[in-house]
C-alpha cells in the first residue's frame, strides 16, 4: 500500500503545485494479469517495483533498493521503452545507480530483464508516471536524468502532456542534487522548439542543444537508442538539448 504521504490526492484536494499529477490504474485491480504484470511482482519483484511499492521507496532508494551509501551516483531514465539504453548505461557505468520509469509492463520487464541478464546490480524499475515524479523521489535524490523521445503529442496536440515542460521541470530541479543534468532528445522538431521556450521559466541552464544530433559533436559520443534508430532510418533528424543545475 501507498503510504500516506505519498497518496494521491482527489483532484478537488490538489493544491496548485498538485495540480500536474496523473493517475494510472494499478497492477493489482487489473482484470487479468499476463507474463509481465507477473514478472513485475514477482521474478524481479526486487528490483521492478509497481505503482504501489515504488512510493515506499521515496528518500532510500540507495540504501534499501541498492544497498549503497547516500554519496552514490544515483540517474533516472524516464520512459525506458525496450531499455536498450538501460542496460548500456548500467553496463558502461557500474559505478553509478539507475533507476528506470515505464508506464507500459512489457517495455518494462524488456528494460529490467536485459539489465539483470547482462549481470548489472546497479538497475532498478519503477512503473511510474512522470508526471508523479516527485512521489517517488525526495528532493536532492537524483543526479542526472535521461528523456529520450517521450511522446511528442503532436497528434493529438496536447503540449500539457509534454514531460519536458516549464512545471515539471521545475520539480525536477528540486529533485536533482547540484551538478546534475537532464538530456532529452527527441525526434519531433515541434516538441524540441516548445521545450525551449519552457526553459527560461525554469531555473536549468541550457548547457547544450542542436537539431541535427547525428551531424553535430556530441554524435560520436551519442547512443542510438530503439526509436532513434527507427528515426534515424526514416533519415528524421534528432534534436537534443542537455540541461544543467549548477
Ligand atoms: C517513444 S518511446 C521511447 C523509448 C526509448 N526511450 C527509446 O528511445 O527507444 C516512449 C516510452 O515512454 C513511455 N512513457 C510514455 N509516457 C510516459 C510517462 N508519462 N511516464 C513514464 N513513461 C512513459 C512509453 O511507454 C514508451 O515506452
Amino acid at each position: 500500500m501507498m503510504s500516506k504521504d505519498n497518496e494521491l490526492k482527489p483532484i478537488e484536494m490538489m493544491k496548485s503545485e498538485d495540480i500536474h499529477r496523473r493517475r494510472i490504474n494499478l497492477t493489482r485491480t487489473l482484470p487479468r494479469q499476463n507474463a509481465y504484470t507477473l514478472a513485475l511482482d514477482g521474478e524481479f519483484s526486487s528490483v521492478a517495483f509497481n505503482e504501489e511499492r515504488a512510493p515506499l521507496n521515496k528518500g532510500k532508494w540507495r540504501e534499501s533498493v541498492f544497498e549503497k551509501k547516500s554519496d552514490a551516483l544515483m540517474d533516472l531514465e524516464i520512459g525506458t521503452g525496450n531499455g536498450t539504453f538501460f542496460a548500456y548505461q548500467a553496463g558502461k557505468h557500474p559505478e553509478r545507480l539507475l533507476v528506470g520509469m515505464e508506464l507500459k509492463y512489457k517495455p518494462l520487464i524488456q528494460s529490467i530483464r536485459r539489465a539483470v541478464k547482462q549481470g548489472s546490480k546497479n538497475t532498478a524499475i519503477c512503473r511510474y508516471h512522470a508526471f508523479n515524479v516527485d512521489l517517488l523521489f525526495e528532493k536532492a535524490e537524483l543526479n542526472d536524468i535521461y528523456i529520450h523521445f517521450p511522446d511528442p503529442w503532436v497528434a493529438p496536440r496536447k503540449p500539457k502532456n509534454r514531460t519536458v515542460n516549464a512545471e515539471l521541470l521545475k520539480v525536477m530541479y528540486d529533485l536533482q542534487r547540484p551538478g546534475s543534468k537532464i538530456y532529452f532528445k527527441t525526434d519531433s522538431r515541434e516538441y524540441y522548439d516548445w521545450s525551449l521556450e519552457q526553459i527560461p521559466m525554469t531555473p536549468y541552464k541550457l548547457e547544450a542543444s542542436t537539431t541535427d544530433l547525428h551531424q553535430s559533436e556530441w554524435a560520436a559520443s551519442n547512443f542510438l537508442t530503439a526509436f532513434e534508430k527507427i528515426f534515424m532510418r526514416q533519415n528524421i533528424p534528432i534534436n537534443m538539448m542537455i540541461l544543467s543545475k549548477e
